[in-house]
């Protein structure tokens, strides 16, 4: 018996679900509203890969990987290290796609057990690690330093999440990402809590007007080289990051 070959028809039902669930405001203030409360206990800290700490939402973790897998950098520029498991997980992605591609991670505050876990992980060698404010001249030039020619590079912006942090990140490091390539601006959610539902167990406070979204939707309106993957951000809906998946689609 011949069984139909069906996967275009099943991508193609899947984009159609995704985009369905990005216009279902309620179902988003649902998600949003358990989030919130699960961030009382620090959800997006729960996490490891590869035994190390990940700062992200279990989803935001598959859906990066959807993008590394078919976007296939070079380069993958991270602001905000913390533990290190955002960069061990897009090192381990490299390794897995069988890329010779490596990973920067920038952090203002680079604390020596994390360097000393990172260091010591088997995803060293694809990693560099640069200590200063992302948004520092002599940091980005560092940065710059460290990316081959006609390397295909990617960048996630998860650092200082106050707009104007956000927005010189972006006009910092926008710039450096390679048509095709994606453009990730982390804790997005932010500016789409109710006043009352912004996280106050944090170091830093961060009230919708003064977060990652007013940042990246200010940056929008100076550059033509962005567009939202409406795919990717409508079935984002138990993420930090809600629109905050964008391709950079112009040279
Ligand atoms: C949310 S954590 C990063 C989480 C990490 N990406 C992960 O997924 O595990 C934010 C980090 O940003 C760093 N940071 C804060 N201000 C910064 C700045 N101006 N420049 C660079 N890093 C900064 C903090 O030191 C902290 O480690």
């Amino acid at each position: 018996m011949t069984v139909k070959d069906d996967r275009a028809e099943f991508k193609a039902e899947t984009r159609r679900h995704s985009l369905a669930m990005g216009q279902d405001v309620t179902l988003f203030e649902e998600a949003r509203d358990m989030t919130v409360k699960a961030g009382q206990h620090r959800y997006a800290y729960l996490w490891t890969w590869m035994g190390v700490p990940i700062i992200q939402m279990p989803s935001d973790i598959v859906v990066t990987q959807e993008i590394i897998w078919r976007t296939r950098p070079d380069v993958i520029i991270e602001t905000g290290v913390a533990r290190g498991g955002s960069l061990v997980f897009s090192a381990s992605m490299l390794a897995m796609i069988g890329s010779a591609g490596k990973v920067i991670g920038v952090d203002i505050d680079i604390r020596a057990h994390n360097r000393d876990t990172i260091e010591k992980h088997p995803m060293a060698s694809r990693i560099t690690l640069i200590q200063g404010s992302s948004v520092a001249p002599e940091t980005v030039q560092r940065v710059k330093d460290e990316i081959p020619k006609y390397a295909k590079v990617m960048i996630v912006l998860d650092s200082d999440h106050s707009r104007d942090h956000v927005l010189n990140e972006l006009r910092a490091y926008g710039p450096l990402v390679t048509k095709g390539q994606y453009l990730i601006v982390a804790d997005t959610l932010l500016g789409r809590l109710r006043p009352d539902q912004t996280p106050k167990n944090q170091a830093s406070v961060w009230l919708p007007g003064n977060e990652p979204l007013a940042g990246l939707d200010a940056y929008l309106k100076e550059t033509d080289r962005f567009e939202p993957d409406d795919e990717i951000n409508g079935k984002m809906i138990v993420s930090s990051s809600p629109g905050g998946y964008l391709k950079c689609v112009r040279e």
